[in-house]
C-alpha cells in the first residue's frame, strides 16, 4: 500500500505501478479485491492521507468537493444540504453511519453500480467530475459532466493513472427545486431498488410553500437501478415544459417516466415492481415539489456517529509505503502498539495480531456493524479497513470504553447472546459523545448499521435512552 500526502504523490504512485489502484474508504474495493480469483496481492495507492482531500469549498454559484469527500461530511455540512439537498439526501441513504464516514463519493462515482445513489443526484443537479493524469509534460486536468463520465455497465472514463480530484456541484438558484428519493427493501444497508432524482427550474423565483401556478421551465430527472447506467429521461422535461405543476400532470409524468425505462429483474425486485416503483416515485417528487415539502424528509440533526473534523482531515501516514511485513503502529484503547502487516483487515490485526477480541466478525462485508471500532474518532466498519490503512491511527475498541452504555445494556436486559453487543456499544456510545439526548429516531437511526438476531430492538434503544439519562445526570 502506497500512502502519498499530496495529489501529485498519488498520481506518481498511480503513473509508476499501473496495476495498482485508488484507495479510499474501501467499501467497494475491498470487497472486489477479496472477491478476486487471481490470488495475487494487488498495490493499492491509499487517498486518505492526502492532505486537504476531504475539503469542502463554496465557489459561489457551486460547490467543490475535493476527491476524497465522504457522505457523512455532505450530510454534516448545512450549505450542501440547503443548497444541493438532493445529494445530501443521496449520501444519507448509503449504507449505514459507520459506511458514511470512510465511503467516499468518488469511490461511488468510480464504481459506476447503476444502484449508486450519488450518481442520480449529481446528475440532476448537473454536475462534473474533474479528473487528474501524470503525464510526462506534467500533471492533466480535464473536467468531464457527469453524464459523460459513465460509458456502460460499471464502466467510466476512468484509465489506468486517472484520478478524481474534485466534483463540482452547482447549487440550486432561487428558482429551482430538487429532490432525490430511493426504494430499497430496508431502511439502511439496502442497495437501491431503484432510485430518482428532480430538479425542477420554474420560469420565476419562488417562495417556501406550494408553487401554485408557477410555470415550469426545465426539469432533469435522473433514475437508478433501471437500466445498466443511470440514465436522464429528457420525456418528462418535454412534458412538464411551460405548464404549472399540478398533481394530474404529476400523474401523467409518472407514466412518461415508467414507460422510458426498461429495467431487469434480479434478486432485489421484478423488472415490473421496479417500473411501477419508478411511477410512484416520480409522482411523489413532483407532488413534493409543487406543495413545497421536498425538504420535509430531511430528519433533524441526523447522527453520523462522527464530528466533522473526525471527517475533515488527513489521516497520519508515518510510512510511505506499507508492504507485509511492515510494522503498522496503532494507538489502541490509548496504549501504542505495533506488530507486522499481515495483509489483514484491521478487525483481524486487533484481534489476531493485538489480541484484543473483543469486537466480532459477523458477516466481514459491511452488513452488521458486529465489527464497529472508532478510528481517529469516527465509528466505521473494522472488517471493511485495511490494516495498513491505519497505521497511525487511534482506534477504540469495546475493551477501551469504559462508557455508561455497559451498564445500561446489562439493567435494561438489552443481552442474549452477545455475539452483536460489543458493536451496539461502540456505536451507542459514539453516538452519546454526539448528543447525550437522543430522541428514539436518532438512536434507531445511529443504530441502523448494527444488526441484533436475538435480543429485539427495544431493550436495546431503552439502554441508549436509560445511559443518557445516566449521563445527563452526572453532568448536572
Ligand atoms: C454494506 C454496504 C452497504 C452499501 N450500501 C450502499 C448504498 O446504500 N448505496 C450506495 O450507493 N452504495 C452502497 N455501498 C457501496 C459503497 O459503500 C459506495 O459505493 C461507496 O461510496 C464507495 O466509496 P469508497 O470510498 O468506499 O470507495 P473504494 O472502495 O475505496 O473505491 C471504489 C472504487 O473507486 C475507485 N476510486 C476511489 N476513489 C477514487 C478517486 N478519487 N479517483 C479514482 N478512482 C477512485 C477505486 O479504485 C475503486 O475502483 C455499500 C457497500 C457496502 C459494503
Ligand atoms: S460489518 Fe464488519 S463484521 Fe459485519
Ligand atoms: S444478542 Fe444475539 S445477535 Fe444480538
Amino acid at each position: 500500500m502506497y500512502r502519498p500526502t499530496s495529489i501529485d504523490g498519488a498520481l506518481r504512485a498511480l503513473r509508476d505501478d499501473p496495476t495498482s489502484r485508488p484507495l479510499a474508504g474501501g467499501t467497494d474495493l475491498l470487497l472486489d479485491l477479496q472477491r478476486g480469483d487471481s490470488g495475487a496481492a494487488v498495490p493499492v495507492v491509499d487517498l486518505t492521507a492526502i492532505e486537504a482531500f476531504t475539503e469542502i469549498v463554496d465557489e459561489g454559484d457551486h460547490f467543490r468537493l475535493a476527491g476524497g469527500v465522504r457522505h457523512n461530511q455532505v450530510v454534516q455540512h448545512h450549505g450542501l444540504v440547503g443548497d444541493a439537498l438532493p445529494l445530501a439526501q443521496a449520501c444519507l441513504e448509503v449504507g449505514s453511519p459507520q459506511l458514511r464516514n470512510r465511503a467516499t463519493i468518488a469511490g461511488n462515482l468510480a464504481t459506476a453500480s447503476p444502484a449508486n445513489d450519488t450518481i442520480s443526484a449529481l446528475m440532476a443537479l448537473g454536475a462534473s467530475v474533474e479528473i487528474s493524469h501524470l503525464r510526462s509534460e506534467g500533471v492533466e486536468v480535464r473536467t468531464v459532466p457527469i453524464d459523460q463520465f459513465f460509458t456502460g455497465f460499471r464502466q467510466t472514463v476512468l484509465g489506468p493513472g486517472d484520478l478524481i480530484t474534485a466534483i463540482v456541484v452547482p447549487k440550486l438558484a432561487a428558482n429551482q427545486r430538487g429532490i432525490w428519493v430511493k426504494l430499497g427493501l430496508r431502511r439502511a444497508q439496502a442497495i437501491s431498488v431503484v432510485h430518482a432524482a428532480i430538479i425542477v427550474t420554474f420560469a420565476n423565483d419562488l417562495r417556501d410553500g406550494p408553487t401554485g401556478a408557477a410555470a415550469v421551465a426545465e426539469t432533469r430527472l435522473a433514475m437508478g437501478s433501471v437500466a445498466p447506467t443511470v440514465v436522464l429521461v429528457p420525456d418528462v422535461s418535454e412534458l412538464l415544459a411551460g405548464r404549472p405543476l399540478t398533481p394530474d400532470l404529476a400523474k401523467t409524468a409518472a407514466t412518461v417516466a415508467a414507460d422510458a425505462v426498461s429495467p431487469i429483474s434480479d434478486g432485489r425486485a421484478t423488472a415490473h415492481y421496479r417500473r411501477d416503483g419508478i411511477g410512484v416515485l416520480v409522482e411523489r417528487s413532483l407532488s413534493a415539489i409543487a406543495e413545497g415539502t421536498h425538504g420535509s424528509m430531511w430528519p433533524d440533526a441526523p447522527p453520523t456517529l462522527s464530528a466533522p473534523a473526525d471527517l475533515d482531515r488527513s489521516a497520519a501516514a508515518p510510512q510511505s509505503v506499507v508492504g507485509a511485513g511492515s510494522e503498522i503502529e496503532i494507538e489502541l484503547n490509548g496504549q501504542r502498539t505495533s506488530a507486522p502487516n499481515t495483509e489483514a483487515t484491521l478487525l483481524d490485526h486487533v484481534r489476531s495480531c493485538l489480541g484484543a477480541t473483543g469486537m466480532k466478525e459477523g458477516c466481514a462485508e459491511g452488513e452488521c456493524g458486529a465489527c464497529t471500532m472508532i478510528v481517529d474518532g469516527a465509528a466505521a466498519m473494522s472488517c471493511l479497513i485495511p490494516a495498513a490503512q491505519v497505521d497511525g491511527a487511534t482506534v477504540i475498541t469495546v475493551e477501551g470504553l469504559n462508557h455508561p452504555i455497559q451498564q445500561a445494556f446489562v439493567d435494561e436486559f438489552a443481552v442474549q447472546c452477545g455475539f452483536c453487543i460489543p458493536g451496539f456499544l461502540v456505536s451507542g456510545a459514539r453516538l452519546l459523545d454526539e448528543t447525550n439526548a437522543p430522541t428514539t429516531e436518532q438512536i434507531t437511526h445511529a443504530l441502523s448499521g448494527n444488526l441484533c438476531r436475538c435480543t429485539g430492538y427495544y431493550p436495546i434503544v431503552d439502554a441508549v435512552h436509560a445511559a443518557a439519562v445516566e449521563i445527563r445526570g452526572r453532568r448536572d
